[in-house]
């Protein structure tokens, strides 16, 4: 039977490609987005169905899995929706605090407490929630992005034991640094003077050429998210890439204090 994948932001990035890289594999896509009247090339695929989906609504996200699972079995849902900020804390507004708490971790959250019933019942299905290498290590600047990807992480965790018993699985993708909006539109950078010499030496060092000439494709994190959902496997967690896997195992190989020591002496000179 032809199986469903559910997407959250898949009107670009990671999960246009990832509703895209289904769709080939012959799968039925529910692709949910913001502004699913704004989608052109989605629309133009058979058995691509559009739903409107804003994950920070939380009275859309119970009529959106509502509309989804009367159209019949969702098999993955896909949790990637979501976006970065990069800046000092400080100089962050309250506003801002609460909108990447709301999509990053509140909306996966709720999306998935929404679906258990459906898999529960069909005593099977997989939630895949895209973290980030951000979720397994820290930089600087990152606090807010780190606390909402950290908290996937542990979230994960939990949960998997929770609904395993009930033969879903729940799993995290954690992609490295990957080729799509998110630098530019997906990244929100309050500023704060006190951090200026401190911000600008880093963004020197994290977005430079090399950074972003090295990026990972957004099709190499459908690959593996493919994986994560054909596998059958008991596992959490699915690194992305060369970037990302070094680093994850280097924090591993020397442990969380010795690791933050040695980013504090690259960074700062420590
Ligand atoms: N690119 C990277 O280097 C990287 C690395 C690690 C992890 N990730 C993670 O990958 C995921 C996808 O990001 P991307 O790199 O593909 O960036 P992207 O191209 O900017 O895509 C982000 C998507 O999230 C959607 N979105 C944002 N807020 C939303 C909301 N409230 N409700 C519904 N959709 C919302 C955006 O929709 P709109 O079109 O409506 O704005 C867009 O479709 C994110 O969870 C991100 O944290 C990215």
């Amino acid at each position: 039977m032809t199986k469903t994948i559910f997407i959250t932001g898949a009107s670009s990035g990671i999960g246009k490609a990832t509703a895209k890289f289904f769709h080939e594999k012959g799968w039925n896509v529910i692709a949910t987005m913001r502004n699913p009247e704004k989608e052109t090339e989605l629309t133009q695929l058979k058995n691509v169905t559009l739903l409107p989906l804003d994950v920070t609504d939380f009275e859309q996200i119970r009529s959106v899995v509502a509309e989804a699972t009367s159209l019949g079995k969702v098999d993955v849902v896909l949790n990637n929706a979501g976006y970065g900020t990069v800046g000092a804390l400080e100089g962050t507004t309250d506003q801002q605090i609460e909108q990447v708490i709301n999509t990053n971790l509140l909306g996966v959250i709720k999306l998935t407490k929404e679906f258990i019933p459906h898999f529960r019942k069909n005593k099977e299905g997989v939630f895949i929630t895209i973290s980030s290498i951000g979720g397994l290590v820290a930089y600087p600047f990152f606090s807010l992005y780190h606390a909402t990807k950290w908290a996937i992480e542990g979230w994960t965790e939990s949960l998997a034991f929770e609904l395993g018993q009930l033969g879903i699985q729940v799993k995290t993708v954690q992609p490295g640094p990957t080729k799509t909006d998110f630098v530019g539109r997906s990244l929100v950078v309050p500023e704060h003077p006190a951090y200026d010499e401190f911000f600008e030496g880093f963004k020197k060092m994290f977005f430079s050429d090399e950074v972003i000439n090295g990026l990972e494709p957004p099709e190499t994190v459908s690959e593996v998210i493919y994986e994560a959902a054909t596998d059958g496997k008991n596992r959490l967690r699915y690194v992305v890439g060369a970037a990302a896997n070094n680093e994850y195992n280097r924090r591993l190989e020397l442990g969380a204090e010795i690791f933050h020591q040695e980013w504090d002496t690259v960074f700062f000179g420590k």
